[in-house]
């Protein structure tokens, strides 16, 4: 038997944190953080653009291909029955870690990208006409921008855009002013992947409700930060990406409330989304799998369960208090580089930090920081209105997860003083 399928046998060994939340044994969990590069330990300040993944995710999709892999939801026989099992088993985790109301309220897609693509192409095409509104903010990544503008150039739609502080905050009384009788959507971050802005999804659901809007979340960057209940949250659609919270890329959710996903048309057509095809007339199946048309990311799929599974055991309160004090170490390291101003400052936020150096390129910086084995991202971030906002073209960021430290951030500080050595 290989090593592989010997570890496969054992079941998922747990993580003890009953003593605390210990971040070294958080650190164990997931084997690229003891990587060197250049000959340097790895110092991973990139998880807003796509996080680390525990052993216990890479076990759960290496074992779905080594003992499980079928098609779902198509045959008869042994493994298909199992495959489909898991795969429905990861969707019941996924309605658990959402607190939604129904298992039928998760559709499995690609990502956050595809989910927004979906409503926009869905619901949208089919309830936003000509002269009708779209709302979003000035915060938003390109998929939360771009799909509204396409749904309104075919449509004949006005998209608004609601303004933000020099801190990063959303004006709350401006979007309130922008929501009018003519708006049939708002679509917000509930994080922004660039300011770290926690947005107050429940006011801004309660705002639009009030008015006869309906509510898209996009959850990409809050996933893996904060405790998430849509119900609480009051919203009508959430989207989230698999790679951002621990689990893998190439799956995402779309939640939506049933009586809404019910009533929404198809969005791609193929097998499983239908329940009888004839060449007069195809009957739809009912949702999750009217929007799941083809083979779905099975792997995907049940590595995201074993991510839900992984942050179930570090508690999403124990995460949030462990980033937030290498937030606030952060703040007040990175306020003490000469030259460094952050980009947003808002007192609700997660673990993402924009920078910018005086005079100095950030790419200069990532490039730099690279060589000393440190992982940032630096551009615009998908997000380049709000990149004009603060009148700015790129800033370098770092970003923290569940298994940051402060050392992370003493080797960012160090690393800054090199930047500063060569281009001052
Ligand atoms: N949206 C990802 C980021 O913010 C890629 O880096």
């Amino acid at each position: 038997m290989s090593n592989l399928e010997t570890s496969l046998q054992t079941p998922p060994k747990r993580l003890d944190l009953t003593a605390g939340y210990d971040v070294e044994r958080v650190r164990q969990a997931f084997p690229i953080l003891a990587e060197t590069i250049y000959g340097k330990p790895l110092i991973y300040l990139d998880s807003a653009a796509t996080s680390q993944k525990p052993q216990a995710v890479i076990d759960a999709m290496s074992r779905f291909f080594l003992k499980e892999n079928a098609n779902v939801h198509r045959g008869v026989h042994f493994l298909s029955v199992r495959a489909t099992e898991e795969y429905e088993k990861a969707r019941a985790k996924v309605q658990r870690f959402l607190n939604a109301e129904h298992v039928e309220e998760i559709v499995f897609v690609r990502g956050t990208t595809e989910a927004i693509n979906l409503v926009a192409q869905t619901l949208g095409k089919t309830q936003v006409h000509a002269g009708d509104e779209v709302l979003i903010s000035a915060m938003e990544h390109h998929s939360n921008i771009v799909p509204w503008q396409m749904l309104c150039e075919q449509t004949g739609a006005h998209l608004r855009v609601a303004p933000i502080d020099d801190a990063g905050e959303l004006l709350l009384d401006e979007l309130e002013r922008l929501i009018g009788p003519r708006t049939r959507l708002v679509a917000v971050a509930h994080v922004s992947n660039v300011l770290g802005t926690i947005n107050p999804i429940q006011r801004i659901v309660e705002l639009a409700h009030a008015r006869g809007a309906r509510v898209l979340v996009d959850g990409a960057q809050a996933a893996p930060h904060l405790r998430l209940d849509v119900r609480a949250l009051g919203c009508d659609f959430y989207a989230l990406s698999g790679h951002k919270m621990y689990g893998p890329t190439g799956v995402g959710v779309l939640y939506g409330r049933r009586e809404l996903l019910e009533a929404m048309p198809p969005y791609q057509g193929g097998g499983d989304m239908i329940l009888s095809v004839s060449f007069e007339k195809t009957l739809y199946n009912k949702p999750p799998y009217r929007f799941e048309a083809g083979t779905p990311n099975m792997a995907g799929a049940i590595g995201l369960g074993a991510a839900i599974d992984f942050l179930g055991e570090l508690g999403a309160e124990a995460i949030a208090a462990h980033e937030q004090t290498v937030l606030s170490y952060a703040q007040q390291a990175l306020a003490a580089v000469p030259g460094l101003r952050l980009i947003g400052t808002a007192p609700e936020k997660v673990g993402v930090l924009s920078f910018v150096l005086d005079g100095i390129h950030p790419h200069d910086i990532g490039t730099v920081l690279d060589r000393e084995g440190i992982a940032i991202r630096t551009g615009h971030h998908c997000a380049q209105p709000l990149m004009q906002r603060f009148g700015l073209a790129a800033t370098a960021r770092a970003s923290l997860g569940c298994y940051s430290t402060e050392q992370d951030i003493d080797a960012l500080v160090t690393g800054l003083a090199k930047v500063r050595e060569l281009f001052q």
